[in-house]
C-alpha cells in the first residue's frame, strides 16, 4: 500500500511541480490548525489535499474543462483503478467537488479543505501566489489579490479559519498598499 501513497505524492510533484506539492504541504498544515481538535478523517483529507487540483496540472488539465470537473474525472478513475475503498472515494470526491464552493452545509472534511484552500489565497502567501500566477503582469496579480480579499473571508465557516483570515487580511492590506505607494501606481 505504501507505493500507492508514494505514487500520489510523486504525481502531485511531477505534474503540479513545486507549486502543486507545496500548496498541498501548506494545506496539510492549515487543516491541522483550523480543525482545532475536531476529529476528522485524516485519510480522506490527505488524499483530497494531494489530488484536489490535479485537474489543473500539466498532464491532466484540459482546455475548456474546469479544473474541479477535471480533477473529479482524473482522481475518480485513478482511485477506482487502484481499488481504493469505495466509501473513501465518495468522501474524497465530495471534498474535491466542493473545494471552491461557497456552501456552508458541507461535511467537516469538505469544509476543512475548502476553508484551508481559501486561507492559502489570503495574506502574504496569497499575494505571492497571485503574482506568481501572472508572470510579467503585476496589475493582474494585484487585481486577483484584491478579488480574493473581497470574496474569500465571507465564505469561511470554521472559527479558526476565520481567525487566521482576519490576521491575513490585515497583512495583505498592508502589503498591497505599500506596493501601491512604493510603485507610485506604476505596475
Ligand atoms: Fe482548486
Ligand atoms: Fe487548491
Amino acid at each position: 500500500m505504501k507505493n500507492f501513497y508514494d505514487e500520489i505524492v510523486r504525481l502531485t510533484e511531477t505534474n503540479g511541480g513545486s507549486w502543486g506539492i507545496n500548496h498541498t504541504k501548506r494545506l496539510m498544515k492549515l487543516i491541522a490548525i483550523i480543525a482545532d481538535d475536531q476529529v476528522y478523517n485524516e485519510e480522506v483529507l490527505w488524499m483530497a489535499a494531494h489530488t484536489h487540483d490535479w485537474g489543473a496540472y500539466a498532464g491532466w488539465r484540459q482546455d475548456g474543462v474546469d479544473h474541479v470537473e477535471r480533477s473529479l474525472q482524473v482522481v475518480g478513475s485513478f482511485l477506482e483503478e487502484r481499488e481504493y475503498q469505495q466509501e473513501l472515494i465518495v468522501e474524497v470526491l465530495d471534498c474535491i467537488a466542493n473545494h471552491h464552493s461557497e456552501r456552508n452545509d458541507l461535511s467537516l472534511e469538505a469544509t476543512l479543505l475548502r476553508d484551508a484552500d481559501a486561507v492559502d489565497f489570503l495574506g502574504v502567501v496569497g499575494v505571492m501566489r497571485n503574482f506568481s500566477r501572472n508572470p510579467k503582469d503585476m496589475r493582474k496579480g494585484f487585481q486577483m489579490g484584491l478579488e480574493k480579499r473581497q470574496k474569500l473571508p465571507s465564505v469561511l465557516v470554521l472559527p479558526k479559519a476565520k481567525e487566521m483570515a482576519e490576521k491575513r487580511i490585515v497583512e495583505m492590506d498592508s502589503l498591497l498598499s505599500l506596493f501601491e505607494s512604493d510603485s507610485w501606481g506604476y505596475y
